[in-house]
Parts: C-alpha cells; sequence; structure tokens
C-alpha cells in the first residue's frame, strides 16, 4: 500500500535523531554530517517525512561521467552510444544520489523506489543545469535495489568492490514522458 509522506529539504532546526536504516554511515551521516556538507555546498539532503517522523533521506551532488583512467574502453564506448554521434564529450552531466535509507520498519514498502522515481522526475522537469545521468556508488547490499531501478553498471573494473559505480540514463525516461 502506498505510504503518505513529503519531501522536504534539511533545514537546520530539524530533529534527526531516531532514524534507522540499518546502515550505520547512513545513519551517522544524517545525525553528525549533513548539515555541514549543506552549509559547505557539498550535499542537500531531503528527508521522507510523515507525521514529523523521517521515513527515508537521500542526498544529492553534482557529479559527471567521464573516462576512468586505466579502465578498459568498452564501458565508456557502450555509454557513448547512447549519445548522438555529433553531442559526444569528454564526459557527460550527472547527478550523484550521495546517500539514500529508508527507516528499517519500513523498508520494502516501495518508498526507496518512490524516492529514485522523484529524482528522476526532478531532473527532467525542472532541472536548471544539463544533467543526462544520474549515478550511485552502490554498497554491494543494495546493487539488487538499484537494478530493479533501472541502473546499470558503469564499469566491470568495480565488480569486486564494496560499491559499486551505476548509473541510470534520463534521456529515455525523459522521452518515454513525450516532456
Ligand atoms: C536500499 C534501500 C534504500 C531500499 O529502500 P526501500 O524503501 O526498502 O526500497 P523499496 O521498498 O522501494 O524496494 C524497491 C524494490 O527493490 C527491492 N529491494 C529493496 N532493497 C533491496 C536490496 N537491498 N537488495 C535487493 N533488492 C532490494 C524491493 O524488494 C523492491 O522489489 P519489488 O519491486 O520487486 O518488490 C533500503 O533497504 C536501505 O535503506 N538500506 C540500507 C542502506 C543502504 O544500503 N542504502 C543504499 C546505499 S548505496
Amino acid at each position: 500500500m502506498a505510504m503518505n509522506y513529503e519531501i522536504v529539504r534539511l533545514k537546520p532546526d530539524t530533529e534527526l535523531k531516531g532514524f534507522d536504516c540499518g546502515n550505520e554511515d547512513i545513519n551517522n551521516f544524517l545525525v553528525e554530517d549533513s548539515i555541514d556538507y549543506q552549509n559547505g555546498l557539498l550535499a542537500v539532503t531531503y528527508l521522507a517525512v510523515a507525521d514529523n517522523r523521517i521515513l527515508s533521506y537521500f542526498c544529492l551532488l553534482n557529479d559527471k561521467l567521464a573516462y576512468l583512467p586505466g579502465d578498459d574502453k568498452t564501458s565508456w564506448n557502450r555509454l557513448n552510444r547512447k549519445i548522438n554521434n555529433h553531442k559526444r564529450l569528454k564526459s557527460y552531466p550527472a547527478v550523484k544520489i550521495g546517500r539514500l535509507g529508508t527507516q528499517k520498519d519500513i523498508s520494502g514498502q516501495g518508498v526507496g523506489r518512490e524516492i529514485i522515481d522523484y529524482v528522476k522526475f526532478l531532473f527532467v522537469r525542472s532541472n536548471k543545469t544539463g544533467c543526462r545521468f544520474l549515478t550511485v556508488d552502490a554498497h554491494k547490499d543494495a546493487i539488487g535495489f538499484y537494478l530493479k531501478c533501472g541502473f546499470s553498471f558503469f564499469t566491470e573494473s568495480d565488480r569486486d568492490d564494496e560499491t559499486r559505480l551505476m548509473y541510470f540514463d534520463l534521456k529515455p525516461f525523459k522521452d518515454a514522458l513525450a516532456l
């Protein structure tokens, strides 16, 4: 069943205690670092809130996708083929989902996917600068979630790492919406 909540930008006076998504790093970032990152213009945090309770949160920051030095060219060429020949660049503008966590007691109820959809819409409807891709450094435990949300691996060189760089191409998404 769909949950009712609103997505709000973090404010200095927001009560942040009591959030637990099961990942210490993500829990701690919200309480200890999110406001400093926001003040330092490094990442903006958004909260999904219902009845004064944080159900989920995520951060956004500017990013780019570029050829990774030392990587084989296969992944980069695959990504480049998505772009019209005359528009190919050395790197492409992107936005990174820096962190995403859903309260443990409501996980698996669709809030994470709705947040990813919200971000996809945000950057095809009302973005003020070019942004072709969403990116995420997906923790290996969350890779299945991002695959379900339509993300792909950017390279094979990180396949044994704790996190893998994944991306979502916003252009086919935008075209499907006929925007
Ligand atoms: C990963 C996370 C954000 C997903 O949030 P959520 O609100 O539970 O996700 P949803 O309920 O929207 O799940 C959407 C789909 O992904 C699946 N899914 C959710 N988490 C998954 C995971 N870790 N691995 C594989 N599939 C997952 C769900 O079963 C669901 O599948 P369905 O559509 O077939 O039913 C949440 O589990 C979480 O906070 N995890 C701990 C922190 C973390 O690892 N964050 C990611 C850091 S990169």
